[in-house]
């Protein structure tokens, strides 16, 4: 057997980090100040020292570490990387998994490689005192660590779901000489806001990013420090992947794909930017970011420029978002709570160069007992995103029956996130939605004015309707209509423009599923397939494009299961000539082995349906587009669990 852990000496630290921007395909966009106007570098003086914000905007590929720097690295670094034998055997997989191992520095993660530099160059500047937020509390005990030996003093605000959820986080950070204060706070204007809208906020990263830079910008003494998002955390980071790459020689193998947790993206930019530089000089690798399913980001966001803040204090990032005012569930990984991106990790995964995946909450922890049981480490929450990644690779593996070589991060050790973990044993987490109520909330942040359409849910609308018109006044109104009444259409689409006597937009999102197999399809079945999934989305659109002016957008939501549509067009064009509807449902009753799998073959026909469209639609000005977003933690999954989970698991 080869060895398990490939340790590196401290010589052996890198002495420059690595900067991606150098082996983009496309420079960066640049940041904007928060009023839309060009960002300057004396804009951000208020927060950064000068050798930050000169990192923030280098282009060179290699950047000096102080040997201040490296002097404190030598405490935990270079971390060991692992192979993950005892995991692979309870596997059974013939895939090889290495894990890089954050979890040894004194705080427990990967945080303190860009604390530590952030507080030196701080201090250089002559300041000695620093403002910032933390999720997991993980960022914030490195920032206290750093703060503590570098002589400055930080004062930390903590989301407020893991300042309850975390106690001895917050002890942690006091023992390092830190102060710490829930967010939401009453101590800034931003936190005022969100208290006065919503007493019982569970706080998110971008509220507490806000708190801690209003406080920053306000007060001469004082700085910022931001622990992932930005360029030069990115860069600091990168001592994981240098040092991984050596490792993995020293184990003479080289990863197939390398996985890690992404929150704002600097573990997942640390681990994976060294190998950016590999896949940018041809050598094939795949590069994989993994996200919770609640606040799915680099999955479902919009590639979009947003504030990297919720109340728009910072300066705009092209990134993927959700929208600065979304605020996630209180899931237990709360450094994975966050609504943007990293610029350069978005820029990549737009450019197709790294992958991302959106898992769910139960799964990830079932992926950290596993890991624990076999390997020993305990993962923190976030880095359990990475490891079922990992296990799901390994797994796919063993069913394809082909070797391949996995990396991971693991960005840290969950020790005090045990009462996460004891939740999870006493069956009280559960996952969360990236549910449609998300979808209107983020539009309304942007602006939007929404009408909620919902059928056996009103309920649930209405209380979102309710809750959106307590933070903007006549801002959303929610509508009952049962999609498979082709009568209740036309109505509903008039309503929903006399609302603002406007229609701007349109999601097609409503969607059955039933299981078809053939032998077993009864008419009432395909009658209500065809009838929510297919001929609701067509006449919503006939009916609602009429009302839309030039620059109206239509968007329907289809499905992976759509995928063979290709192969089909002069079938499906047959069924979309049938003019009435139940010549439309007979059609379908003569052609049942055509709709054998009825859910795919209606999401086929929507995929059909908006491409014949966009021609006569474009002509008016209308944008029509279909989407497949994947397999989505909805609602409707759990029924498609049930439904397949005999048969095809
Ligand atoms: C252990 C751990 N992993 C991952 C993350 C996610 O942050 P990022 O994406 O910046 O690495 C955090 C954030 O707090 C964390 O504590």
């Amino acid at each position: 057997m080869t060895d398990t852990q490939f340790l590196l000496p401290e010589s052996s630290i890198p002495d420059h980090w690595y900067n991606v921007v150098a082996d983009l395909p496309r420079p960066p966009e640049p940041p904007r100040a928060p009023d839309g106007s060009a960002l300057t570098p004396q804009a951000l003086e208020a927060l950064f020292p000068p050798a930050l914000i000169a990192q923030e905007m280098s282009t060179q590929r290699w950047v000096p570490i102080p040997d201040a720097v490296r002097d404190i690295y030598r405490l935990w670094r270079p971390a060991p990387l692992y192979r993950a034998h005892r995991l692979e055997r309870a596997l059974d997989t013939p895939a090889r998994l290495y894990y890089k191992y954050e979890g040894v520095s004194p705080a427990g993660s990967h945080k303190p490689n860009t604390a530590v530099p952030q507080a030196w160059y701080n201090a250089q500047a002559g300041v000695r005192r620093l403002t910032t937020e933390t999720g997991a509390g993980q960022w914030g005990s490195s920032l206290a660590m750093a703060g503590q030996m570098l002589g400055v003093d930080v004062r930390v605000y903590m989301v407020r779901v893991s300042y309850d959820q975390k106690p001895h986080r917050r002890s942690m950070m006091q023992t390092w000489g830190a102060e710490v204060i829930a967010s939401p706070s009453p101590h800034t204007a931003a936190g005022r806001a969100v208290l006065e809208s919503q007493p019982e906020s569970p706080g998110a990263l971008g509220i507490a990013i806000s708190e801690a830079v209003e406080e920053a910008a306000a007060r001469a003494d004082t700085n910022y420090a931001l622990g992932s998002v930005l360029n030069h955390v990115m860069l600091h980071q990168t001592v994981i992947g240098l040092e991984a790459r050596e490792q993995m020689a020293l184990a003479g193998d080289y990863p197939d794909v390398v996985i890690a947790p992404c929150g704002g993206g600097s573990n997942f930019a640390g681990l994976a930017f060294p190998f950016v530089a590999d896949k940018a000089a041809g050598r094939a690798v795949r590069l994989l970011a993994v996200e919770p399913a609640s606040c799915p980001t680099l999955t479902r966001g919009a590639y979009a420029h947003d504030y990297g803040d919720t109340a728009g204090l910072t300066p705009i990032m092209r990134m993927y978002t959700l929208g600065h005012d979304f605020v996630p569930p209180g899931i237990h990984a709360g450094g994975l709570r966050y609504h943007g991106s990293a610029p350069l990790v978005a820029q990549l995964v737009h450019e197709g160069i790294v992958e991302a995946r959106a898992v769910p909450q139960l799964a990830t922890f079932e992926a950290g007992v596993l890991f624990a049981r076999s390997e020993g480490i305990i993962p923190a929450p976030e880095s359990n995103h990475a490891v079922r990644a990992a296990i799901d690779e390994a797994l796919e593996a063993r069913h394809s029956g082909q070797p391949r070589v996995i990396l991971f991060n693991l960005s840290g050790h969950g020790h005090f996130d045990m009462a996460s973990y004891d939740r999870y044993f006493a069956g009280e987490l559960r996952d969360y939605d990236y549910p449609e109520a998300a979808i209107a909330d983020a539009l309304h942040g942007d602006g939007w004015n929404v009408v909620v359409h919902a059928h056996t849910s009103i309920g649930a609308a209405r209380e979102l309707a309710e809750s959106l018109n307590a933070r903007r006044p006549d801002s959303a109104v929610a509508v009952a209509a049962d999609l498979r009444d082709a009568a209740a259409i036309e109505p509903l689409a008039k309503a929903a423009h006399a609302r603002w006597q406007r229609l701007d937009a349109l999601v097609n999102n409503a969607s059955s599923y039933h299981r078809t197999p053939l032998g077993a399809i009864g008419v009432a079945q395909i009658d209500e397939l065809v009838a929510s999934n297919l001929r609701a989305p067509l006449l919503l659109i006939q009916a609602c494009a009429p009302l839309m002016g030039e620059g109206g957008a239509i968007v329907s939501i289809s499905s992976n299961g759509g995928m063979g549509f290709s192969r089909r067009i002069p079938t499906i064009m047959q069924l979309l000539q049938v003019p009435d509807y139940a010549a439309q449902v007979k059609w379908c009753e003569d052609n049942a082995d055509t709709v054998r799998e009825g859910y795919a073959f209606s999401k086929e026909c929507i995929i059909v349906w908006t491409m014949l469209m966009s021609n006569q639609l474009i002509k008016k000005g209308i944008r029509i587009n279909c989407t497949m977003p994947g397999p989505t933690q909805t609602p409707m999954m759990s029924h498609f669990e049930q439904a397949t989970k005999a048969s095809v698991l």
